[in-house]
């Protein structure tokens, strides 16, 4: 039987129609969420990214700017600017777009994002939060991810869930979101990663799997059980003889495993649309708490 398709397209349109609700109610508030982005150099996918997420902030009224820095400009500017968007009232939320240029120190970076202000949950004191159970906003693909296992009727309590990849941005909180002592987690988690031996040995067990290690089709169908979950975080950029020159892939060999799968997310389609809702999510929660 083939899988489910779990459409993250459709479920983030319902997040959106309902933060566009939100949002009109905050007006009478006088509150308008605003979301400032920085991106810096010139990496394609990162400009797509960025694009999509002023698009979306303009979808659902909330406020955005993008600050374009040269690949060449200074930590130091680019902390000076920072440090401006903090005292700024207009945004409520700052976004910097990673990978950063090789001579900018990424922590140095995130670390000077005020924390009542960071959408993506990456300044060390919001991670602590997370992990200790007691979060400020949820990390945005990670927190997609739960919406959809959720819209899904995916339960996750005391379910086996393998984690593929072990990045801050997905696989570390990824796993510390399925196994807190929560309702709707309660997962018994396993991150596995590039130094693991035997990895299949670990993917066979699973019953909810979530590739995020950035290699294209990574997970083959001899790799996972009967009935898996499976959700995919990859955006693989691979050479393709069409317009565009390239065309986009999961870590999963989606049409094989989709065979074997219970449920799976396409890509695209499935999990970046979620990032993104999740952004727009945490920047309006972030107005509401610095209204207060
Ligand atoms: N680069 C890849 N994913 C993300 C994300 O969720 N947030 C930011 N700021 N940069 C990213």
């Amino acid at each position: 039987m083939e899988a489910v398709l779990i459409k993250g397209n459709e479920v983030s349109r319902c997040i959106k129609d309902e933060l566009t609700e939100e949002v009109q109610k905050l007006k009478e508030r006088n509150i308008r969420p605003g979301l400032a982005v920085v991106l810096m150099g010139n990496d394609p996918a990162s400009a797509i990214y960025v694009r999509s997420k002023g698009k979306a902030c303009e979808e659902v009224g909330i406020f955005s700017e993008t600050y374009l820095l040269e690949a060449s400009t200074s930590e130091e500017e680019v902390v000076s600017l920072i440090a401006n968007l903090n005292a700024d009232k207009r945004f409520h939320g700052i976004l910097v777009q990673l990978p950063l240029p090789g001579h900018i120190n990424e922590t140095t970076i995130l670390e000077t994002v005020d924390p009542v202000k960071d959408v993506d949950c990456f300044h060390p004191v919001n991670v602590g939060r997370l992990v200790a159970g007691r979060p400020y906003v949820l990390p945005c693909t990670p927190a997609g991810i739960m919406e959809l296992l959720h819209a899904y009727d995916v339960s996750t309590d005391g379910r086996n869930a393998v984690v593929l990849g072990r990045s801050n941005i997905v696989g570390k909180p990824m796993a510390n979101m399925l196994m807190q002592k929560s309702h709707g987690a309660n997962a018994t988690v396993t991150v596995v990663h590039s130094r693991t031996k035997d990895i299949s040995s670990f993917t066979k067990n699973a019953d909810i799997l979530i590739a995020a290690i950035g290699q294209s089709e990574f997970i083959k169908a001899d790799m996972v059980k009967e009935g898996v979950v499976v959700v995919d975080v990859g955006m693989n950029r691979v050479p393709a003889d069409n317009e565009k020159g390239y065309r986009l892939t999961g870590d999963v060999e989606f049409e094989k495993v989709r065979e074997k799968a219970s449920k799976i997310t396409p890509v695209p389609g499935g999990v970046g649309p979620m990032t993104i809702a999740m952004l727009l999510k945490n920047t309006v929660s972030a107005a509401v708490h610095q209204s207060q």
